[in-house]
């Protein structure tokens, strides 16, 4: 009952559910194959909404040629249980026809230089083709929302994207409310991803180094400043480890994506590798 496939659906449960006055909607968009992190922006959109949406949607504009969209987990039965027992009130799981009816949009939205750094760098179109489809599901959403105020949840799993869709709800307009969320991990440290389901358990043991490293770092960074030589020797501890080859490992400012200065706020660690031939993300605040 809660499953939504099309605009028209959601649109008929929005007008039947809008109470009347100030109350919110709780957004959290996903492509599925749901795992704990995916539940804990829900839940979290749970504790401060009224109505909590979720959608479930792999988007084909994200995906370069040679990426793995066709054989990316799909498994919405289970997605809808996950999200409604997390509490998701609506699940949207529309086609790609629904969203791009005369196949591949003319007009998308572009990710700047921002979007060409780090993960934009090693995936060409990946931001634009996530942001295009972000913009679409906040202008569905604000058209049928009624009177709800919009908190859409975003994880800091991957931080590129979040600093993206927070520059875009400013340079477009948005009239929505993004809620970062913390990174979910196994507690061997593993940041939780649907793509962990590509990897063998030897393969899983082997990408511990990620979340080990960042951690090092962290720790290097409450007793000094982390130094060239320093990421070095962490960037050659990810590579030595077997099945694993290292694309990025950086130390940045996460309002730019450039190198921190002296007046960074805040300064994180991110990380790019393949592990076998599964890519995985990982970043951590150093402060
Ligand atoms: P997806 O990879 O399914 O992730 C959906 C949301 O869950 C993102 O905001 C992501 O950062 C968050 N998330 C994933 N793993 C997490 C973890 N371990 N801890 C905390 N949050 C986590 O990101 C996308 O989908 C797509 O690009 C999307 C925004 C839906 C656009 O297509």
């Amino acid at each position: 009952k809660a499953l939504k496939k099309t605009q028209q659906e959601l649109n008929a449960q929005a007008t039947e559910e809008s109470p009347a006055g100030q109350s919110s909607l709780g957004f959290v968009p996903t492509m599925g194959a749901l795992h704990d992190g995916h539940a804990t922006l829900i839940r979290r959109a749970r504790e401060q909404n009224e109505v909590v949406l979720v959608s479930v949607f792999v988007n084909p504009l994200q995906f370069g040629p040679n990426e793995d969209f066709d054989r990316y987990p799909r498994q919405l039965e289970n997605d809808v249980a996950l999200a409604t027992e997390a509490g998701a009130d609506i699940v949207f799981a529309p086609a790609v026809e629904e969203m791009y009816p005369a196949g591949a949009p003319l007009i998308t939205v572009s990710s700047g230089k921002l979007g060409t750094m780090f993960e934009g760098k090693t995936r060409p179109g990946h931001f634009d083709g996530a942001l295009t489809v972000v913009n679409k599901f906040f202008n569905i959403l604000t058209a049928v929302r009624g009177k709800h105020s919009i908190y859409a949840y975003f994880g800091q799993k991957d931080a590129q994207q979040l600093s993206l869709v927070q520059r875009m709800v400013h340079d477009f307009n948005h009239s929505v409310i993004i809620k970062p969320v913390s990174i979910v991990r196994e507690d061997n440290g593993l940041a939780l991803s649907s793509r962990n389901q590509y990897l063998s358990s030897e393969e899983r043991e082997n990408a511990l180094v990620l979340s080990r490293t960042l951690a090092l770092l962290r720790e290097k960074e409450i007793t000094g400043r982390i130094s060239e030589s320093d990421l070095d020797m962490a960037r050659e501890k990810i590579n030595s480890t077997p099945g694993i080859r290292l694309d990025y490992l950086e130390v940045v400012d996460p309002m730019t994506f450039e190198t921190p200065t002296e007046n960074s706020q805040q300064v994180l660690a991110l990380v790019a590798a393949y592990v076998g031939e599964t890519r995985l993300i990982d970043n951590m605040e150093l402060h």
